[in-house]
């Protein structure tokens, strides 16, 4: 048997926007996600968040469901339009009912509440003042931080701010692929900036309010270099590796923005239109906020990135300055994301993390896969997933045993959900949900996953 350490904490996790619904039950206003999803061509076939899984009817189903699965935590998130409507600084209480009410529901059933404050859902009227490029976004999420943590906070102990700022910065304002669809290099880093500021800012806010265990959760690139012999391709995993992690963690980690990404930063201006030039955003104290202690660094993982340095490559959107950069596709097998399957890229994200961050506990907050899944005789023979899920946890094993501290794993997704861009097509489930009857069958790899929980191990 391969043993996971007591106190592993084992589960499953979610977004609100992505598995709720109820987009305007009990004063919720608007996130940029509603008005993207609205606009033709955005998402796959036309999807919108509405009615997802029903959570926000059926979370005493859904929490049911994870106590039978023998799951210890839960993994959601708050949406902030529910708490704040409009962005405005006056908290809807009808909204906190219903995390209040979940968080019972889960602490009655012995499941540990991990709450994540920002999983994407901007209130759309932030962003029509200029939403994560503007620095009132930062100071606004802090006090709707505050605001959930009164609530929440005498039963929650594990907070975690952003979820994959990454995503919210460089395809929300990059490439144009999430909400709110902006294609433009200086606001994604401007973006980011106000995101890593928000994160710093609602730190300090959560602990001067008795918060005692605060995290962040990213989403690292394991960048490989097609050519390992070739420097010029080792230069581009340099590069690609600097945008996609070192900008984040670094800050972060309390130690600044690295010297090469300011450079590169500065080349694309503030962000701030015309008439700005430099990185007018990034004010004296910025990243001693940003870089605020830490008591959790979240890990969401899914595949290796390859790189290659190719003259006249366009490089990849997401990373503003990446041409002549190639990002090849898997050569070896892939989930139905097209994303390729290799476990050991887990264990180096893990190894590489656990280096950077010494005495910052890591956790797995998000690691899964898309299969195309279908209901015959009553049952979802996912024997994919379960064999993505066996590997992917015999490599974080792995980091384990190379001393990384690891405290935990949460699989995404419980439920099949909004898969963003990608509409309701893409199945990550455990169980899987049928949109028209809102049905939920446990897959295989649900009862699989079940076992190893109960088992605390994988068979040897
Ligand atoms: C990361 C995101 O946090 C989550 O919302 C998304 O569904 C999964 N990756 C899969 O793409």
């Amino acid at each position: 048997m391969i043993r996971f350490p007591d106190n592993f904490v084992w589960g499953a996790a979610t977004s609100a926007y992505q598995i709720e619904g109820a987009t305007g039950a009990d004063g919720r206003s608007p996130s940029i996600w509603d008005t993207f999803a609205a606009m033709p061509g955005a998402v796959a076939g036309g999807h919108t968040g509405d009615p997802a899984c029903d959570h926000y009817r059926r979370y005493r189903e859904d929490v049911a469901l994870m106590a039978d699965l023998d799951l210890r935590a839960y993994r959601f998130s708050v949406a902030w339009p529910r708490i704040r409507p409009a962005g405005a600084d006056r908290t809807n209480a009808a909204g906190l009912d219903f995390y209040d009410r979940l968080v019972d529901a889960l602490c009655a059933h012995g499941i540990e509440p991990l709450p994540t404050l920002y999983h994407w859902d901007l209130p759309q009227e932030l962003e029509d003042r200029g939403g994560w490029t503007v620095r009132d976004t930062a100071e606004r999420f802090a006090g709707y931080a505050v605001a959930v943590h009164d609530r929440l906070g005498d039963r929650v102990r594990t907070w975690t701010t952003l979820n994959e700022p990454w995503c919210s910065a460089y395809l929300g304002y990059g490439s144009g692929l999430h909400a709110p669809g902006r294609r433009d290099p200086a606001a994604a880093f401007a973006a980011l900036h106000h995101l890593l500021l928000a994160h710093g800012l609602a730190a300090q806010a959560l602990r001067a309010g008795g918060a005692r265990s605060i995290g962040l959760v990213v989403n690292p690139a394991a960048v490989r270099p097609v050519d390992p012999a070739s420097a010029a391709d080792l230069d581009a995993v340099r590069l690609v590796d600097g945008l996609h992690n070192r900008i984040i963690l670094e800050p972060v980690l309390g130690r600044g923005y690295p010297d090469d990404m300011l450079e590169h930063m500065s080349r694309y201006g503030s962000g701030l239109g015309a008439g700005h030039g430099g990185l007018d955003w990034l004010e004296a104290t910025d990243e001693k906020t940003i870089g605020a202690p830490l008591d959790l660094l979240g890990v969401n993982f899914y595949a290796p990135t390859y790189v290659a340095a190719r003259p006249g490559a366009p490089g990849a959107p997401p990373y503003p300055g990446s041409e002549g950069i190639d990002f090849p596709p898997p050569t070896g097998p892939v989930t139905d994301m097209g994303w390729g399957i290799d476990p050991s890229a887990l264990t180096d994200v893990l190894r590489r993390i656990g280096a950077d961050a010494p005495g910052i506990p890591l956790m797995v907050t998000e690691n899964g896969a898309a299969f195309p899944d279908r209901i015959v005789d009553g049952r979802v023979r996912d024997a994919g997933r379960i064999g993505y899920l066996d590997g992917h946890l015999r490599a974080a094993h792995a980091a384990l045993a190379a001393g990384v501290d690891l405290r935990g794993y949460l699989a995404w997704s419980l439920l099949d959900n909004f898969e963003w861009a990608e509409g309701y097509g893409k199945r990550f489930g455990l169980v899987h949900v049928d949109y028209a009857t809102q049905r939920r069958t446990c897959k295989d790899s649900a009862h699989w996953y079940g076992s190893v929980v109960a088992a605390n191990a994988l068979p040897g």
